[in-house]
């Protein structure tokens, strides 16, 4: 089959032209039995519900479609073999490590892994050797080569490595010197590149991982265009178990996948084959307009600080240093929002800015009026503290997870012991993995966070967290 082709895609996309009596699950029909308001808005999309009807192939035991779809997949993004994701990138994080790991054994962490490392750990029962994070100005940059090796040297029994590159701000790691030690040290690299399925289409992006590790998981919804949340899993080793990937697989995801969202990931696959280079450079090309819009009132990360800290830049994300500014990032996107330009987040110390496949040009020009008639920012009176430092481990996630646990107040948890994640979203970086100590640090940020209005999941409206109950 060619790169041309998509066969996922133009077989439902025939289908929902032909006219077929629904004896099966979705019972809408295709559109007719949805409520009218769903009807009118989403009438098109119900006519690719599908259900595993014959011709529509299986997600779990592809032959057909979905099968060919992959294989296009794997072949473009050069992967032994790709994986579609019906729940997100979260679900391919938990397959990942339950692809490789048992109970017990050590995973090297970089401690900038998304909240679903948190629940991947509790499923498998492995155990977590966090690798320190390179931070600046509140943001968590990512984990350093040295950090890798002094990691590996302190825990030699580990059996693979688990990184997240790039991180949510577009920071990407050093994988190709990390690869090699993941090599010499003989055990598996896992990236979370969930922001970088665009890496391989321009030189002027970081490195992919693909040619660096073992299995990769990315969100195509978020970098893109596919709908959210569409993601794949690459397979780039012959050491990886498949089967035993396939059935972790299955232990994370749906059994009724949406289709129309399957068809949306091989409909991008095929634009990505066909036009990716361009797609990319266009969206880097947009991205640099807006950056110089945005650089005239405040400062950004830049590629080039970025470099000099050892890391590299995707440019597609801008990030505002607001902090360093001295202004108050949440009233400057609370500010943008008013005016209907919608950030991918904004906190007290930073704003993040993200131009995707669907950035139109005359979107700069909007900002740049806005920015231009904005009134003064306010200074930044809310100072969120510095990011804690990662507390001291009690229990694993997955015996933090079992054990018995009570509500406790925020203001009074330190010292307990967390029985869930204590994590700020976004980014959804956990501050706090279940089994780990609260702090004195931990606890002043959280309160902080929540004064300035960042959602922190783990803490409830009554400002309690879940902690393991004493004994
Ligand atoms: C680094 C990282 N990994 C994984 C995820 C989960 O991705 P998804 O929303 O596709 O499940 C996120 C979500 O923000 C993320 O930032």
């Amino acid at each position: 089959m060619k790169q041309s082709q998509a066969p996922l895609w133009e077989y439902l996309n025939r289908r929902r032209q032909e006219e077929h009596v629904w004896l099966h699950v979705p019972t809408h029909g295709g559109g007719a039995g949805l409520p009218s308001e769903l009807r009118e808005a989403f009438g098109s999309y119900a006519r690719f519900d599908l259900t595993e009807l014959p011709g529509c192939d299986d997600l779990f035991h592809p032959t057909g479609i979905i099968a060919a779809a992959q294989e296009l997949a794997a072949e473009l993004w050069k992967a032994e073999a790709t994986y579609f994701l019906a729940g997100g990138a979260s679900a391919g994080v938990r397959a990942m490590l339950a692809a490789v790991c048992n109970p017990g054994d050590e995973v090297l962490v970089g401690r900038n892994a998304h909240k679903s490392l948190a629940d991947a750990l509790v499923f498998t029962g492995a155990v977590p050797r966090y690798l320190p994070v390179e931070s600046r100005d509140g943001l968590l940059l990512n984990v350093k080569p040295e950090a890798v090796r002094e990691g590996l040297l302190r825990y030699p029994r580990v059996k693979a490595i688990f990184l997240t590159s790039p991180g949510y701000n577009g920071v990407a790691a050093d994988l190709a010197a990390i690869a090699g030690m993941a090599r010499d040290a003989g055990v598996f690299l896992l990236v979370d590149e969930a922001h970088g399925a665009h890496f391989q289409f321009a030189t002027e992006m970081p490195q992919p991982a693909g040619p660096f590790c073992d299995l990769c998981v990315q969100s195509w919804h978020k970098t893109l265009g596919a709908l959210t949340p569409g993601a794949v899993l690459h397979c780039h080793s012959k050491h990886v178990d498949r089967r035993r990937l396939q059935d972790a697989l299955q232990a994370v995801q749906t059994t009724s996948p949406p289709y129309p969202l399957l068809a949306s990931l091989d409909a991008v696959r095929r634009r990505m084959a066909l036009y990716g280079e361009k797609v990319v450079r266009e969206m880097l090309a947009e991205a640099r307009k807006l950056r110089r819009v945005l650089a005239t009132y405040l400062p950004l990360l830049s590629a080039a600080e970025v470099a000099r800290l050892g890391f590299s830049l995707d440019e597609t994300r801008i990030t505002v240093l607001a902090a360093r500014a001295g202004v108050d990032g949440l009233a400057l996107g609370r500010l943008l929002a008013a005016c209907k330009i919608e950030v991918e987040f904004m906190q007290p110390h930073a704003v993040l800015a993200i131009v995707g496949p669907g950035y139109r040009p005359d979107w700069t020009q909007r900002v740049a009026a806005y920015l231009q008639a904005m009134p003064p920012l306010r200074e930044n009176k809310i100072q969120v503290p510095q990011l804690p430092a990662p507390p001291p481990a009690r229990y694993t996630p997955r015996e933090a997870w079992f054990l018995p646990s009570a509500l406790a107040p925020l203001s009074g948890a330190t010292g307990f012991v967390a029985a869930a994640s204590l994590v700020c979203y976004p980014p959804g970086v956990p501050l706090v993995f279940p089994g780990e100590e609260i702090t004195p640090a931990v606890v002043e940020y959280l309160l902080a966070a929540r004064r300035a209005g960042i959602t922190v999941h783990g803490v409830d409206g009554q400002e309690q967290v879940r902690v393991i109950a004493e004994v």
